[in-house]
């Protein structure tokens, strides 16, 4: 007798379950205080599995981590679930009366803002999103090398994670190996004599997995990758803001003195070809370091001028 027919082919598998959205949901309020069990619910609910455990921003884990000696000078910390940007949540509060020394952390934005108008990719619980707000009793000559500051303190405190290798690109972002890992946005408010509030913003790529280079519009790193392990944020955030507030004492004493060889230690534009990019042109010139201000000084046709506004790109 014939052999009988093979039995039919099994159904085939399910599809996989989608990704976790970029970003998951907000919870209804415009800005709300992180609670970890809110998030965990929310994944709960969704029924996504997370690639890696995501520990959320907490307000007392930080606090409990920054140096005691710099702690008295941070009026207050808040943690946000989602917020547009983090530096105009902050503008909003100042012309509200808030004091000075106020840091506003997010899981999200929705419109992290970037230099010159561009987009900061602000995907959830991934990076750092950070504003300072601070305010300095120095005229506005004084406070022109305040960016360079504070793209030193941010290398300060990544040397204390072992990451010596990062450079400055003027006048303030990180790069590591020609990849951009940091940015730093100031907006500042005052009169020409002073005082100026200015809000510190820094966005810091620590675990940007699945964000594409397409989305960025130039190179990126994070610091997982650097690293090859993923990092605490709070413990990171702690160190940042550490770093950052004593820097900011010390700008306020001594000016650009105390950063100006670290940062021209890390000047990876130094004797480079360049390019400066002002809104109606572009100037070619050869990087030729920065002067006591922080202005970038750069050789064209024999003369080196200095230069305190423009966006630099490196011509390799
Ligand atoms: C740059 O273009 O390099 C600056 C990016 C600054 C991004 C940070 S993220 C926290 C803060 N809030 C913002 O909207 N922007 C800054």
């Amino acid at each position: 007798p014939p052999p009988p027919p093979p039995p039919p082919p099994p159904p085939p598998p399910p599809p996989p379950p989608p990704p976790p959205p970029h970003p998951p949901p907000a919870p209804p309020a415009p800005y709300t205080e992180t609670k970890s069990s809110a998030a965990s619910d929310v994944y709960k609910r969704q029924g996504y599995k997370l690639a890696a455990p995501l520990t959320l921003l907490d307000k007392n884990t930080i606090l409990a981590a920054i140096a005691p000696q710099t702690k008295s000078r941070l009026q207050e910390i808040q943690v946000l679930w989602s917020v547009d940007s983090t530096n105009r949540y902050i503008s909003n509060q100042a012309s509200n009366g808030v004091v000075p020394g106020l840091a506003v952390l997010a899981e999200h934005q929705s419109a992290g803002r970037g230099r010159r108008g561009r987009h900061w990719v602000s995907p959830f619980g991934r990076n750092l999103y950070l504003s300072l707000l601070w305010e300095f009793e120095l005229d506005a000559a004084q406070l022109s090398g305040l960016s360079l500051a504070i793209a030193v303190a941010i290398t300060r405190a990544l040397t204390k994670l072992e990451i010596n290798d990062v450079m400055l690109k003027w006048p303030n972002d990180l790069l590591w190996h020609e990849r951009k890992l940091c940015g730093v946005l100031l907006e500042m408010k005052g009169e020409a004599c002073g005082p100026w509030q200015v809000v510190i913003g820094i966005g810091l790529n620590v675990n940007m997995d699945s964000i594409t280079t397409e989305e960025i519009g130039q190179p990126w790193v994070d610091l997982k990758s650097i690293l090859g392990r993923n990092l605490d944020r709070n413990q990171l955030a702690a160190l940042i803001l550490s770093e950052l507030l004593q820097a900011m004492e010390q700008f306020q004493q001594s000016g650009l003195s105390p950063f100006i060889t670290e940062w021209r230690a890390r000047d990876v534009c130094r004797d480079q070809l360049v390019e400066l990019h002002f809104p109606d042109r572009v100037q070619q010139g050869i990087a030729r370091g920065i002067d006591n201000t922080g202005a970038l000084l750069m050789e064209s046709d024999g003369v080196v001028k200095s230069y305190h506004a423009g966006e630099v790109s490196l011509r390799y």
